[in-house]
């Protein structure tokens, strides 16, 4: 009886370990399969793209970046000088202290009231994504500076001023949803068409400009000080793909007895996605390959790369600004 018993529960699991080893020869099957189909996609991919990039990269330039741009006689008169002053103001800042970079699981920039935090970080979120924090002193520039400042950039010598080491072109474009208001936000509809080097890596981009207080109390800020808000979605040409989404950014400028302060927000690699034609070919790589392209996109790196950028570009503009404005007292 006994003997029986234990010859069938022997049977039972040998069936059982059978079943276990069919169903694991079952999913390698499907990994292998799996794997070949991505990389016979990549080599499609890539053989496509080597064939294109030429041709794609061209009608990029002559579609979105052949607009000329005329700074007029006004700019050139001081062209020379406010260049060199950028430069100067490069020499003044030198390296920069880049924060150590922390890890957190929510990052609170949905409240308005996180965009007026102060302190410098670099975090990554729920380890998908940069939330990347910078702040810059501003003394003697108010919301009207800074508001004349982004509404008369548009043409690239201009735009060099602002960081002559990193900024090589840039002219606004309207959109359709250009909002002319003076409120506490500006350049709503606005995209400022740039190409400029971040971490020395050309970048050409499509800066949107938005209105971040759409659901949101922005009112309240304006009693604490908030004279300016300008915010942007951050679309990026990428050659073959066309315009990416690669994430937002929210400057605040706080004024208050101890002076200006700009908080700069970036939330960068959440969502990332077409922008052109997101049924095409490229874009359905992007998808697929999302966890490559998120680890160019969200190396270390170039969170750090994106903080000294700004770090630089802000404290440039706050000493160009107050020169324009004759604010002696940041000399
Ligand atoms: C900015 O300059 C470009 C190039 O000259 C021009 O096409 C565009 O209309 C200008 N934009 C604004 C908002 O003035
Ligand atoms: C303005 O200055 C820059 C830097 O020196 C120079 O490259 C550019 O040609 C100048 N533009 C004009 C119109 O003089
Ligand atoms: C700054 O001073 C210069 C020279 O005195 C003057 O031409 C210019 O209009 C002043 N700018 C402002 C914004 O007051």
């Amino acid at each position: 009886m006994k003997n029986k018993k234990s010859v069938a529960a022997a049977a039972r699991n040998e069936t059982e370990m059978y079943k276990k080893e069919q169903e694991q020869a079952t999913e390698d099957a499907a990994t292998t399969l799996s794997q070949y189909f991505m990389f016979i996609v990549a080599m499609v991919t890539v053989v496509y793209i080597g064939f294109h990039y030429q041709e794609m990269s061209k009608d990029i330039e002559s579609n979105f970046f052949s607009l000329h741009d005329n700074c007029g006689n006004l700019e050139n008169k001081h062209n020379l000088s406010y260049y060199q002053y950028s430069l100067n103001s490069l020499k003044l800042l030198g390296s920069i202290n880049v924060p150590t970079t922390g890890e957190v699981t929510d990052a609170s920039y949905e409240d308005p009231q996180s965009w007026i935090l102060n302190g410098d970080s670099i975090t990554k979120v729920d380890g998908n994504y940069w939330y990347i924090a910078v702040d810059t002193d501003m003394s003697g520039i108010s919301g009207d500076m800074l508001r004349s400042w982004f509404e008369n950039v548009n043409c690239s010598d201009m735009y060099r001023w602002w960081h002559p080491r990193d900024h090589v072109w840039g002219v606004w474009v309207e959109h359709e949803s250009y909002n002319p208001s003076t409120s506490l936000v500006a350049r709503q509809g606005m995209i400022h068409r740039v190409k400029e080097k971040i971490g020395g890596k050309m970048n050409k981009l499509d800066i949107f400009f938005q209105d971040p207080c759409v659901g949101k109390d922005c009112e309240v800020l304006r009693t604490q000080g908030v004279e300016l808000v300008l915010s942007g979605k951050i679309h990026v040409y990428l050659t073959p793909i066309g315009r990416v989404y690669g994430g937002f950014f929210i400057h605040t400028l706080r004024v208050d007895d101890s002076g200006s302060t700009l908080h700069s927000r970036f939330t960068m690699g959440r969502d990332v996605h077409c922008l052109d034609n997101p049924d095409s070919w490229a874009c359905f790589s992007l998808d697929l390959f999302q966890w490559f392209v998120k680890k160019i996109m969200l190396s270390e790196k170039n969170a750090r790369n994106i903080f000294i950028h700004c770090k630089e570009e802000m404290y440039t503009l706050g000493r160009l600004i107050a020169r324009m404005n004759n604010i002696s007292s940041r000399e």
